[in-house]
């Protein structure tokens, strides 16, 4: 059943799950702990598709559709949960961020496009699946290139 349902109209059911949740999701915990939570769930989800592009686990549709929709639920909660001057102390955002915001959250708009990217291209095979992986990953990296503080 999930495989046949379309992925715009999945989309947008997850879309507007998300849009409901985000204020139970926000209200138990500080906006920093909550964006971290959901990076962690967005590098968490990149491993499965990451594993199969290594050829380490099987090739498996259901799985990168799994992977993408815990992505695309914390891309929508995201710009929400970086408001002016919630940078520094446990954070490692920039203040950068707040002077680019339309920068930042069409970064974010990028990273939902590629991970829908990502579930058309696994349609197509491995190969353009594999392809579709390192334009995707390139969003995560080049966003923490300009908005994230070095470790
Ligand atoms: C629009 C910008 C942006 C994009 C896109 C982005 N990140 Fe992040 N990421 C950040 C910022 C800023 C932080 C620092 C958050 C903080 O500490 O307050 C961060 C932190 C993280 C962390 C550390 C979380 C922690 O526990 O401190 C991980 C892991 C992470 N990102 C993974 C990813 C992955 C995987 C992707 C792509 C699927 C991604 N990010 C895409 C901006 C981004």
């Amino acid at each position: 059943m999930s495989r046949v349902f379309p992925l715009s109209l999945r989309l947008a059911v997850v879309l507007a799950l998300a849009a409901a949740l985000a204020p139970v999701a926000v209200g138990a915990e500080t906006v920093v702990e909550a964006r971290q939570r959901l990076m962690v769930s967005m590098i968490k989800a990149t491993k499965v598709p990451r594993a199969m592009v290594a050829g380490e686990t099987a090739f498996d549709v259901g799985a990168v559709d799994e992977a993408v929709k815990q992505v695309l639920e914390a891309t929508a909660l995201m710009p929400k949960l970086f408001p002016d001057g919630s940078a520094g102390g446990p954070s490692a955002a920039l203040p950068a961020i707040f002077q680019n915001r339309a920068d930042f959250e069409g970064r974010l708009l990028d990273l939902e496009k590629a991970s829908v990217q990502l579930a058309f291209a696994a349609r197509q095979g491995k190969d353009e699946m594999a392809y579709a992986f390192h334009e995707y990953e390139a969003v995560c990296e080049g966003c923490h290139a300009k908005y994230r503080r070095p470790d």
